[in-house]
């Protein structure tokens, strides 16, 4: 965790939700004994990976990285923190199609499959911990209050009416105390109807099959 005055505790969520998925991933596509283009083929967890991952990356390309180029604008070894963020989000979006392509190829598709989800492995938990050791210590020096809360409305735009997916996808299998303390942000009304709900909803599925 960094020490920082803006408040970093759905970042740090979202990041850990993407790892603990990517291991659910890795999982059922070193499954033996069934073929794993039908397994990922099948699994909801790939399509909401993949859609909340986009809505997490895109925000930042769009909102925080421009807010953080003007923040630290005439720094060019922040500038360059700043340019490997960006290339390391470039490289994840084809390998997800490539991912998607080697489910949909009959033929041959299997044989890529493993390479490929290693190679997103290593690329995302690789990126992951980049921002969290060098570039969000950066932004916690930097950023004004306004543009980090400016790039959570943005966030949170653009998980939408889909926040009742979104939450308990975020939240889960986190440790009680954790997930009360992310909780206590939110309205009342919000932490109730995820209560009563969005989380029962949410575990009902079998989202890696
Ligand atoms: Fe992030």
């Amino acid at each position: 965790m960094t020490n920082s005055r803006l408040d970093m505790t759905m970042m740090f969520a979202v990041h850990d939700a993407l790892r603990r998925e990517l291991t659910h991933l890795a999982r059922i596509t070193s499954r033996t004994g069934d073929d794993p283009r039908r397994l990922l083929a099948a699994a909801v967890g790939w399509e909401l990976f993949k859609g909340y991952l986009h809505v997490h990356h895109t925000s930042e390309d769009d909102k925080l990285w421009p807010a953080m180029r003007r923040a630290v604008a005439g720094r060019p070894d922040d500038l360059a923190l700043l340019d490997a963020m960006e290339a390391e989000h470039a490289v994840i979006d084809p390998l997800l199609a490539a991912i998607d392509a080697a489910v949909a190829d009959a033929d041959s598709g299997h044989e890529r499959l493993g390479g490929l989800v290693d190679q997103l492995t290593t690329d995302l938990t690789g990126h992951l911990k980049h921002e969290e050791t060098d570039a969000l210590p950066l932004i916690g020096a930097t950023l004004g209050e306004r543009e980090w809360t400016e790039f959570g409305q943005e966030h949170s735009r653009r998980v939408g009416p889909d926040a009742r997916g979104y939450l308990p996808w975020v939240l889960d299998g986190m440790d009680e105390e954790r997930r009360a303390a992310i909780l206590g942000r939110f309205p009342e009304h919000l932490r109730e109807t995820y209560a009563r709900d969005w989380r029962p909803a949410f575990e009902q599925i079998s989202r890696w099959g």
